[in-house]
């Protein structure tokens, strides 16, 4: 069965055509990071106009991509939360309304899981059970995976995510959003050792994450540098070196230590943040002495796309969680949660 998936929680508006079979058909995005940049942030009701001008071309973009006609789509997905109301509002009154006008099961997909399962879209994929480690703009999370629709909450973080404490050092240090790539590549020409910054919560016996002290630190260096007269290009790259630094090394201690938990070999790594260069190199180097192993989406499908909604929508009609027939069956309405816990998952987004 094909189905044809959006993703409209933030500012990225995607779309993509899954099959249960076959996998990935096509996927079409488009990010609207240009248009918020003036403004320092995504901008929600900005975000939810342009999702609306923009699900209509992609879907046909997907469609025609994959050499299907909308005939051929057996149900649609979309997120359903967690995320900004309006945006996903926009995704998923088009995919019920599609659905309803072609008789199709409508499938709502929590966000979270999109980026859990999406590692499964490369290869080799790995098996259940493994730990994920969820990294995006809202969310810091380990999770313990034993299937479709099995998760359960190792740890998160008490406060800022650690793709939030890229992006509000980024703009402290004066750098565009989003601010996590350009903070990374920033970090490039910077020197991590040069600055000494905390390690939150490093070593404190849990899986629990906090990296809203972080900001404050590089705040409190960037202020006495500018008292001193001594800020410069290169401060501002060492902070960049040193905050990643910071921040890659307790992502890591913190997933090797629940692998060693869980006695579980295989790291899952999701979201955003999942795309850092150093993250990546680092858990390589951290999992080789526990006999561990990483496993990474695709690089394009890190940060939020239509494929990973699509894919987990397969994934969970593959594994009999949906029920296509009651779906199809559904009055017209429809709802969306802009919070929603994943330990919630089975409750619906209703
Ligand atoms: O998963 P995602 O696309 O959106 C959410 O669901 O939040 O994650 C976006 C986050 C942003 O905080 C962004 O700065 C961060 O991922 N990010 C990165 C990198 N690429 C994206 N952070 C560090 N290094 C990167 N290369
Ligand atoms: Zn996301």
């Amino acid at each position: 069965m094909i189905i044809l998936g959006f993703e409209s929680s933030c500012d990225e508006t995607g779309v993509a055509a899954v099959c249960t079979e076959r996998g990935l058909l096509a996927h079409a995005l488009h990010t609207q990071a240009a248009m918020h940049e003036a403004f320092g942030g995504v901008v929600p009701e900005l975000a939810s106009r342009d999702h609306i001008r923009r699900v209509l071309p992609l879907s046909r973009q997907v469609l025609a991509q994959a050499g299907l006609s909308l005939r051929d789509v057996g149900a649609v997905a979309y997120t359903a939360g967690p995320g900004l109301a309006g945006a996903l509002l926009v995704g998923a009154s088009f995919a019920c309304s599609l659905a309803w006008a072609r008789g199709i099961p409508a499938i709502p997909i929590h966000h979270l899981e999109g980026h859990l399962l999406s590692p499964l879209l490369a290869e080799p994929a790995p098996q259940f059970p493994f730990v994920a480690l969820l990294v995006s703009g809202g969310h810091t999370q380990l999770m313990r995976v034993d299937g479709v629709g099995r998760y359960t909450l190792l740890g998160e973080t008490l406060d800022d995510a650690a793709g939030e404490a890229f992006d509000k050092t980024a703009k402290l240090l004066g750098l565009g959003y989003p601010g996590g790539p350009a903070l990374a590549r920033l970090a490039e020409s910077g020197r991590a050792e040069a600055i000494e910054l905390p390690r939150p919560k490093l070593h404190s016996g849990d899986l629990d994450f906090s990296f809203s002290g972080l900001k404050t630190a590089v705040l409190t260096r960037l202020r006495q540098a500018q008292a001193n007269g001594a800020h410069s290009e290169s401060l501002a790259a060492d902070l960049a070196a040193a905050t990643q630094q910071a921040i890659v090394e307790v992502l890591v201690a913190k997933s090797a230590k629940a692998l060693r938990q869980t006695r579980l070999k295989r790291l899952v790594v999701a979201g955003g943040v999942g795309a850092n260069r150093l993250l990546r190199e680092r858990l390589a180097q951290a999992l080789r002495p526990l006999g561990g192993q990483a496993f990474f989406p695709p690089l394009a499908l890190c940060t939020d796309n239509g494929a990973m909604i699509a894919f987990a929508a397969a994934q969970r009609v593959r594994a009999g969680l949906q029920d296509l027939g009651q779906a199809a069956q559904a009055g017209h309405g429809f709802t969306v949660r802009p919070r929603w816990s994943l330990d919630d998952i089975q409750a619906g987004p209703r």
